[in-house]
């Protein structure tokens, strides 16, 4: 016997999404990965593992990190969505994005946003984070071409940012 597959309902959001307002019919139950990625063509946030492992899906609410993987679109309705897109203003890289470019803190870049990303998190947490900081917070963003030495030159350098 075929089992009928529950009806899907859709909900109209308003979304914040890189400080312009978004209103999608969004299904219940999605993703913000999937609404940023599918909906919105924002496709610096990335699908690895879907399960708040590897860090490839960070954007930021609020100012904050979080796996968009693990989160529900609904859940962030009236929040502040920041996706790498959206972190360079008029034509200018951010000052994280640049101290990546200068220290060569990526290779296939694939963790690139994500980590860039939980980068300003961290520092927006922390003016002059310490090392062990830095790794203790950046645990999250996994990067399987080894670039950790670079990244932490890279945020080494964003203290100056912050001075
Ligand atoms: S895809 Fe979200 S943490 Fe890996
Ligand atoms: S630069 Fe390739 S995964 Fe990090």
């Amino acid at each position: 016997m075929n089992k009928a597959k529950p009806m899907m309902s859709n909900r109209t959001l308003t979304l914040q999404v890189n400080g312009q307002p978004q209103t999608l019919e969004v299904p219940s139950g999605q993703i913000l990965l999937e609404t940023l990625r599918e909906a919105l063509d924002l496709v610096g946030a990335r699908n690895s593992c879907g399960i708040g492992m590897c860090g490839t899906c960070t954007v930021l609410v609020d100012g904050m990190a979080i796996s968009s993987c693990l989160t529900l679109t609904a859940q962030v309705e009236g929040k502040h969505i920041t996706t790498i897109e959206g972190l360079s203003q008029n034509g200018q890289l951010h000052p994280v994005q640049q101290a990546y470019i200068d220290h060569g803190a990526f290779q296939c870049a694939y963790c690139t946003p994500g980590l860039i990303l939980s980068t300003v998190a961290l520092l927006n947490e922390h003016v002059n984070p310490d090392d062990a900081t830095v790794r203790e917070y950046l645990a999250g963003n996994l990067c399987r071409c080894g670039s950790y030495v670079n990244i932490l030159n890279a945020v080494r350098a964003c203290h100056t940012i912050n001075d």
